[in-house]
């Protein structure tokens, strides 16, 4: 078996072709040009900006940018949502095929930095509500068919290419993505897989009984591949079939190897732990700039910090706060049970008697709407509740409030509390996967050597919680030493870099011990 390989030469090592493939010699059919960048398929189920649901998103958008510097140029498959088609107006008819009986047209298109694939089909993806729930609030009835068809359309473009192009590597993204891997499997393609977990919470679960209008030979069906407790599970395929596993921190890898926190996957996660690494997700730094940030009315740097006070003007008078000098505490989130939201609503009473204000935004649990709702409505003046999803607001209290809480229960990395960092709005955060290794905690050690940069508490619970709000508000009222974990928030390196370095570094051994293997099948 023999394919074409496309290998950058970045570092010393990399560029010698007896350093990529070892002592063996070139095998016939492998062509090494030692300056064309590795090519990647991203498959996922959004990307910044053109649709966005969460940090799933952000990551999307901003890993590919990231990666070309390392040599590594991606395409990323996305279904052509109506926002999606809609921002992406500039695009150019690349393909169309007919899979799982449903008519595919496939676009391409340059966006922000990015090379899009979309995926159209009206008959799936033209729809009102957003990219997985209806108008309601329910998930789209046939999301199973949506998905399965995002990853039979990654499949073929792995198998066949598209307009002249073929990948080295596919990278999946969560469950949306997963059958990606046992399609690819189906038809013989012989090309690695990666797949990156998000949040091992969602899980790509359907019935049994969809399983036979996927398309996939019986044996898929199988408790190795996509069984899961009766039903079936398209994230389970993915980790049972994919090269490599990734998850958004390697603290998140090592939790989701418990029976805690592996959500009925622990075991799946086991059988494969031999090639599970975490990698910590990175910020786009041209996006989250409080030098440049168009959304926020000061713009301001560590040496400017003082103009952030006209940020928080701004914030007290969008948002209806009573103007004063009481920290400004803000949630960006969704309203779950994941991110501990419930916890904030009984601690609203000892926050304000501290003399702090509370902003909330974000969508979710209509319970927990509800409560945080009747908290706004006793303190009128002192908390805000804000139903929506507004990338400006979120700009907006990054730069002009002074603490983010997010008192997630488990956060696999996390990216509102980088961007609380690197606008200088310190972060409160549960001790917990990205959270906890992101946000150095101001504990006394940690004050004392000036490497504090935010507030942990024990996740889920309420005591310590507030512990916390209470030390973040006592360093507030100290002028010093709240400059000094905003100097040191802001100071923390946030960026891709190194992480972008370590996906390369993997789809580069990928790509290497797969060209060893085809070689030594002959
Ligand atoms: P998750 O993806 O689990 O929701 P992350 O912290 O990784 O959590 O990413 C959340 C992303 O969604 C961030 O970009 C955050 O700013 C954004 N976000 C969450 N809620 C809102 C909201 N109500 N309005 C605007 N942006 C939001
Ligand atoms: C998921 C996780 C979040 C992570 C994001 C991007 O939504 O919940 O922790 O930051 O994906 O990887």
């Amino acid at each position: 078996m023999t394919r074409k390989l496309e290998i950058p030469a970045l570092d010393s090592n990399d560029g010698q072709t007896s350093g990529m493939m070892g002592s063996a010699p070139i095998p016939e059919g492998h062509v090494i040009r030692r300056f064309e960048p590795l090519a990647i398929l991203a498959i996922a189920s959004e990307a910044f900006p053109v649709v966005k649901t969460g940090g799933l998103a952000d990551v999307i958008g901003s890993l590919p940018k990231a990666l070309l510097s390392q040599g590594v140029a991606t395409r990323t498959l996305i279904p052509a949502y109506p926002t999606v088609l809609a921002n992406c107006r500039d695009r150019e008819i690349v393909g169309r095929m007919t899979l799982l009986g449903e008519e595919v047209t496939l676009w391409a298109s340059h966006c922000n930095g990015l090379e899009l694939l979309l995926l159209d089909c009206p008959a799936l993806f033209d729809r009102r509500g957003g990219p997985y729930l209806d108008d309601h609030g329910r998930n789209h009835h046939d999301n199973w068919r949506r998905f399965a068809l995002l990853s039979a359309v990654g499949a073929r473009i792995a198998a066949e290419g598209v307009d002249g192009w073929r990948p080295d590597i596919v990278h999946l993204h969560d469950w949306q993505a997963g059958l990606t891997a046992a399609y690819m499997k189906a038809a013989g393609v012989d090309i690695p897989t990666v797949i990156t977990i998000h949040n091992l919470a969602f899980q790509g679960q359907f019935p049994a009984g969809v399983f036979p209008e996927l398309g996939l030979p019986d044996y898929f069906r199988h408790v190795d591949c996509l069984e899961y407790y009766g039903d079936i599970s398209f994230l389970k395929a993915g980790i049972r079939l994919s090269d490599a596993i990734t998850t958004v921190s390697p603290t998140y890898a090592r939790e989701i190897l418990t029976e805690e926190r592996g959500m009925g996957m622990a075991g799946v996660l086991q059988s494969r732990r031999s090639v599970l690494s975490g990698i910590v997700n990175g910020i786009d730094e041209a996006v989250w700039n409080p030098v440049t940030d168009p959304h926020i009315p000061q713009n301001y740097d560590l040496e400017s910090i003082e103009r952030r006070r006209a940020n928080r003007k701004a914030v007290e008078r969008s948002f209806g706060l009573t103007p004063g000098d009481g920290a400004i505490l803000s949630v960006i989130s969704r309203l779950t049970w994941q991110k501990g939201i419930d916890l904030l609503a009984p601690l609203v009473p000892g926050i304000i008697d501290r003399g702090a204000r509370l902003i909330v935004i974000g969508e979710g649990d209509p319970g927990i709407v509800y409560d945080l709702a009747e908290q706004a409505r006793q303190h009128s003046g002192r908390v805000v509740v804000h139903v929506g999803f507004s990338e400006e607001a979120a700009h907006m209290l990054h730069a002009g409030s002074d603490i983010v809480v997010q008192p997630s229960r488990f956060e696999p990395c996390g990216l509102t509390q980088l961007y609380a960092l690197r606008y200088g709005a310190i972060p409160i955060v549960a001790r917990t996967g990205g959270l906890a290794e992101t946000v150095i905690d101001a504990n006394e050690a940690a004050a004392t050597a000036g490497v504090a940069t935010g507030f942990q508490f024990q996740p889920g619970s309420i005591v310590d919680l507030y512990h916390a709000i209470d030390r973040a508000l006592t360093a507030y009222d100290n002028p010093g030493i709240w400059r000094r974990l905003q100097t040191q928030a802001m100071r923390t390196d946030f960026g891709w870099t190194r992480s972008a370095e370590r996906y390369a570094r993997l789809y580069r051994q990928l790509a290497r011990s797969h060209a060893g293997a085809a070689f030594s099948e002959g």
